[in-house]
């Protein structure tokens, strides 16, 4: 990844104009202009004459600066889109993937501090205030469709994965790719593409994650089944250092797919599977299947052994949630 002066700030630390100037290449009044675009930017930096520039603390934004700042991917988040506020990123990523104006390369991400028309699965609406991680990932497989069903359940373990690693909680997985914790929603997944008949044009990976929200702030209608990091942890959690280990765990997990190992990825989301062992109810199109779920197909469909004992596989649909009402289950 490039160099940025941030690469050579340290937080508490002074460190010389004439360092940075010698590091970047640059004079020492372009450094002096850099670090004022940093302090714009609500980088608190102070100066002193003899011993130079001191980071005293970094903006808690998803700056591209600082989730490309040892990014460990070979190309995922390599171009980033960043706004402070977007109706949906997936709408902001799926025009670029449309562009003809422009080139997007694969693995550009489009992150949003807020947005105002989130959108979730089955066209409901997706809470994203400032403070959660909104981002999209825009690919160009050179996969059938089929692969789908398989594209987000990598989403998913790389989620998992990060989270995991992050806080050392372990989150479950309920099919085909709701992230929970205490049987809560922490993160969703919303995939989005255009294809023909056997090839994928272009793909958009929509990921929310509930990081830095008060329980609070959850509208009423969703309070019962969402839940936060923050509020698991009971602190601040560095979007940043999430947004760059999930994006690794992409690439990682994406790659697998694409190598056709697909085996690995059933491998691990079986190891964060919630739904898996369950009797569950799953509403597919029109029909509710109900029947405990046994296992996970190759192509990541779920499969069912229905209470008739027939077993079934079932390739795209939500299973349903029990409500605290016996026998009322809800999407
Ligand atoms: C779900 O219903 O579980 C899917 C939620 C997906 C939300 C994310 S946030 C970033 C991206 N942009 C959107 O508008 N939606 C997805």
């Amino acid at each position: 990844m490039k160099k940025n002066i941030l690469n050579y700030l340290e937080q508490g630390k002074y460190i010389s104009g004439e360092f940075l100037a010698k590091k970047m290449g640059i004079s020492r009044v372009g450094i002096w202009k850099q670090i004022q675009k940093l302090k714009m930017l609500n980088y608190d930096i102070i100066s002193q004459q003899n011993s130079g520039y001191c980071l005293v603390s970094k903006p808690d934004l998803l700056l591209v600066d600082e989730i490309q700042d040892q990014l460990e991917t070979d190309f995922i988040g390599h171009k980033i889109f960043y706004y402070h506020e977007v109706e949906s990123t997936n709408n902001t990523a799926k025009k670029k993937a449309q562009s003809a104006q422009e080139v997007i390369p694969e693995g550009t991400l489009v992150i949003a501090e807020k947005q105002l028309g989130g959108k979730g699965r089955i066209g409901r609406r997706w809470f994203s205030p400032q403070g959660g991680i909104w981002l999209s990932i825009i690919l160009y497989p050179h996969l059938s469709p089929a692969y789908i069903p398989r594209i987000t359940l990598v989403t998913a373990v790389a989620l998992a994965r990060a989270i995991r690693r992050l806080t050392k909680i372990q989150p479950l997985i309920k099919w085909p790719n709701d992230i929970l914790i205490q049987e809560k929603k922490i993160c969703g997944i919303l995939t989005e593409m255009s294809a023909e008949l056997d090839t994928i044009n272009w793909l958009v990976i929509g990921v929310g994650i509930n990081v830095n929200i008060l329980h609070d702030e959850f509208p009423d209608e969703i309070k019962d089944i969402s839940i936060s990091l923050q509020e698991i942890l009971n602190e601040k959690i560095s979007r940043i250092e999430l947004v760059k280990i999930f994006l690794k765990q992409f690439e990682v997990y994406y790659q697998l797919l694409c190598k056709n190992k697909s085996e690995l990825i059933l491998e691990e989301w079986k190891k964060y599977s919630y739904t898996l062992g369950r009797h569950i109810k799953v509403k597919s199109g029109d029909r509710i299947i109900s029947g405990k779920a046994v296992d996970i197909s190759r192509n990541g469909a779920l499969i069912i052994k229905k209470d008739n004992g027939e077993s079934e596989e079932i390739i795209s649909g939500t299973v349903l949630n029990k409500s605290k009402e016996i026998d009322r289950y809800e999407e």
